[in-house]
């Protein structure tokens, strides 16, 4: 029987890549989303691919949502952690409240995610976990204080997670994209892009389907003794 996988912010940019990838690797796939309708209505539409709306920020939506996708798909065997957003300002200039919602969604949304999903993973001794971190995770960036904080806990908890579930047959791995060319990049103005893009070496944006790709890979069989890892995936901009 196929593996059910549930992508968060699954329905558009490099999310929308991973739930059409898992898709035709054979999952049963559920996109979740936050906020934009339209776009989901439109991914389903073309995809196939079934959406559900709550907030990751929102421990219990997260609880009901998974309830929901369990219901019409079964138990979540592989979880990828996706939803994220940018609250972009210089330090001086950041407001608690950006702080607080990127905290919110990008660093408890995987917490609130994963908790719920984790002891059914460890009753049948089979868990596949993915968070896409991010390059300024592992740098740090101007004016993203915030960003860069979530992205970096992210790769806390997805390292001492693989300690926790190596046992019971779960891995944890972690992502951290480059600049790709969604729409969360394409909001960085101009001037500011085309700098970024010429400190890339491999002189371009990363595309979805390049990061898609790598989930695929760690959710697979193949991959079963790659746990706590971070795949960097940035054209050769930073390495660790
Ligand atoms: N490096 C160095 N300087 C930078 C900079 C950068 N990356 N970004 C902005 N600056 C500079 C500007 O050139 C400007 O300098 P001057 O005052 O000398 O002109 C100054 O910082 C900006 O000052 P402002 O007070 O005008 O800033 P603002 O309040 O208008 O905010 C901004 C502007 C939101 C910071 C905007 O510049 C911006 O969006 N910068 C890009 C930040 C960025 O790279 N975000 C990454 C988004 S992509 C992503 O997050 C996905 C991923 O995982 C990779």
């Amino acid at each position: 029987m196929a593996r059910t996988a549930l992508v968060t912010g699954g329905t558009r940019g490099i999310g929308a890549a991973i739930s059409i990838a898992l898709k035709n690797a054979g999952y049963a796939v559920a996109a979740n989303y936050a906020g934009n309708d339209e776009a989901a209505a439109k991914f389903t539409e073309e995809t196939g691919i079934k959406t559900y709306k709550w907030s990751v920020a929102d421990y219990d939506a997260c609880t009901a949502g998974i309830a929901a996708v369990e219901a019409d798909l079964g138990p979540v065997e592989v979880l990828v952690n996706n939803a994220g957003i940018t609250r972009d300002a210089p330090f001086h200039k950041m407001t608690r409240e950006q702080w607080q919602q990127v905290i919110d969604t990008n660093l408890s949304g995987v917490f609130n995610m994963t908790h719920p999903i984790w002891p059914g993973m460890r009753e049948r001794k089979f868990g596949r976990i993915v968070t896409i971190s991010s390059i300024n995770g592992q740098k740090g960036q101007f004016a993203q204080v915030n960003y860069a904080a979530s992205k970096a806990g992210d790769l806390g908890i997805t390292k001492s997670l693989a300690q926790e579930g190596a046992r019971f047959g779960i891995t944890a791995n972690a992502i951290c994209p480059g600049y790709i060319g969604t729409e969360m990049v394409m909001a960085v103005p101009e001037k500011i892009r085309e700098s970024i893009i010429s400190q890339i070496p491999a002189g371009r944006l990363g595309t979805p389907e390049e990061i898609a790709r790598c989930v695929k890979f760690l959710v697979s069989d193949d991959a079963e003794f790659i746990n706590g890892s971070t795949i960097s995936a940035n054209g050769g901009q930073f390495f660790v």
